[in-house]
């Protein structure tokens, strides 16, 4: 964890205030374009937010957050308790949406899933790639960042408010788009679906904030052997990974436990997982919130 305290706090648009967060013992960890970070609430919630400020600053993290009325308790702790001078935990910078190099950049962005696409425009124009946003909202009132968009680049970002202009032709950018660039979506579950529609998946990288609906197999027990302790644990079929070793008392971290932020991954010594996660786990990794196993027994570097 990183100390940092809230320098700023600003509303930025409807129900969305952005929070710049200054180191308090030095500068901060690295991170790259789609990176987003763990903040550990003082209501014992962790909650992740994509960072959208300037990598090129050590001193200070941006991050800004949606008021979700639905939510769990993240975003309302944020908008009614935080302020200016509060302490704030934050984890490292964690990255599961990086930019590939590519000959051009089209970048969409729904509401608040703009956040990871800033740093990541600025990174794309800045390197001289050829690049375009489309950012959708329902309206220009809802939209943070507006104004500095389109101060910052000009035309090669569209907004488009959606109660006036109804949805972008995603069908319409895909024919005009040159066939090998790469294409970034952030946004509801809506603007996903919609990109996936058009877009070839292997040109196609997205962010989630909840997991897609999908469905799996039925839950089936099965054994976590944690090779480091030597000791094994039973993962009943209603009962989690993660659940499970933590009751067994293997702290294991965690924030969304929804499969979508990366927190909870686990090195697979051997065994066959399950991966039920939205983020794509790499080669000998998963996540132990959602994924569970298809071999009776994963040994895990716990
Ligand atoms: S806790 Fe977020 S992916 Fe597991």
């Amino acid at each position: 964890m990183q100390q940092t305290i809230i320098e700023r706090l600003d509303r930025i648009a409807e129900d969305v205030v952005s929070l710049v967060l200054r180191g308090a013992a030095g500068p901060l960890a690295p991170w790259e374009p789609g990176a987003h970070i763990d903040l550990a609430l003082p209501n014992w919630l962790t909650r992740q937010y994509s960072l959208c400020g300037d990598p090129a600053d050590r001193d200070s993290y941006r991050i800004a957050a949606r008021y979700e009325p639905l939510s769990r308790g993240g975003s309302e702790y944020i908008h009614r308790f935080l302020r200016r001078g509060r302490a704030l935990d934050v984890s490292l910078p964690r990255n599961h949406f990086p930019l590939v190099p590519a000959p051009e950049y089209l970048f969409l962005a729904g509401g608040i899933g703009i956040t990871p696409i800033l740093p990541m425009l600025r990174a794309a124009a800045g390197s001289g790639t050829p690049a375009s946003l489309v950012y959708a909202g329902g309206t220009l009132a809802t939209m943070p960042f507006a104004d500095e968009l389109r101060s910052s680049h000009g035309e090669r970002v569209r907004i488009v408010p959606t109660r006036q202009q109804g949805r972008p032709d995603l069908a319409g950018l895909a024919a005009a788009l040159d066939p090998a660039a790469a294409v970034y979506c952030c946004g509801p579950a809506s603007m996903l679906a919609a990109a996936e529609a058009v877009f070839p998946a292997d040109r196609l990288h997205t962010e989630r904030f909840h997991p897609a609906v999908r469905s799996f197999a039925p839950n089936t027990p099965f054994e976590a052997v944690c090779a480091r302790s030597g000791r094994t644990v039973r993962v009943p079929a209603d009962e989690s990974l993660l659940e499970a070793l933590i009751h067994a008392g293997h702290p294991v971290a965690s924030g969304c436990r929804e499969g979508v932020c990366g927190s909870c991954e686990l090195t697979v010594v051997t065994g066959d997982p399950e991966h039920r996660d939205d983020i794509g786990a790499p080669a000998g990794r998963m996540y132990a919130c959602v994924s569970r196993a298809l071999s009776s027994r994963l040994v895990l570097d716990l």
